[in-house]
């Protein structure tokens, strides 16, 4: 279990977002979190990851006690709109920009494990939606984090596009990680 402690947030002058005390996250599942517009899912995400500093929750494993600063080295976030986090010139770039230690054959392996093998060398902006998306669940593995977020994982995407992100989130867990995502989608 991720254990949740003092999830609280208020945005300046406003009334909390949420407050909860304490939750319960099972490990190596998949979570889905479910809520209508402005119910606060991408602040709850921020908050998890660290990101928002005035917020005050610390996260419990097994065997360590995670303040924002350790949650920002543990968990990766996957953004709703993913082109605000690719960065570089190619996907291979975009990759190996995650991993910890610079490694380009098992960057080529996460590609390839996601069909994206063959856009290696592309602009990542010059790809569709979906394989934006895909590119950033591919540097979700490579930076080997154990906890991977993911906010509104299936916004504008169709059916045949919802099974195939619903077949990754199932490949993340096989590999063992710990995948929370929000959504407004009951669908998915
Ligand atoms: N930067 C911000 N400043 C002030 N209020 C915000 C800000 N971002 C979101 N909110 C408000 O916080 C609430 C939760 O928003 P959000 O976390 O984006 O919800 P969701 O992701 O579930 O749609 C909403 O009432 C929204 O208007
Ligand atoms: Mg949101």
């Amino acid at each position: 279990m991720l254990i949740l402690s003092d999830m609280k947030y208020s945005y300046r002058r406003e009334r909390p977002v949420f407050d909860i005390p304490r939750m319960e996250i099972p490990a190596g599942e998949i979570v889905g979190i479910v809520g209508a517009n402005g119910a606060g899912k991408s602040t709850f995400l921020r908050c998890l990851c660290g990101m928002e500093r005035s917020c005050k929750a610390t996260m419990k494993t097994r065997n360590e006690s995670l303040d924002n600063k350790a949650r920002r080295r543990k968990i990766y976030m996957v953004m709703q709109d993913v082109n605000h986090q690719l960065f570089t010139d190619s996907v291979l770039e975009e990759i190996m920009i995650s991993q910890e230690i610079e490694n380009k054959d098992e960057a080529l392996n996460i590609l390839e494990s996601l069909d994206l093998g063959k856009y290696a060398d592309k602009h990542p902006l010059a790809l569709s939606g979906g394989q934006k998306q895909r590119v950033a669940v591919a540097s979700a593995i490579a930076s080997g984090r154990d906890i991977i977020l993911f906010d509104e994982p299936t916004s504008g995407l169709d059916y045949y596009h919802m099974i195939l992100v619903a077949d990754i989130l199932n490949d993340l867990k096989n590999r063992g990680k710990t995948v929370i995502i929000v959504t407004h989608d009951i669908e998915l």
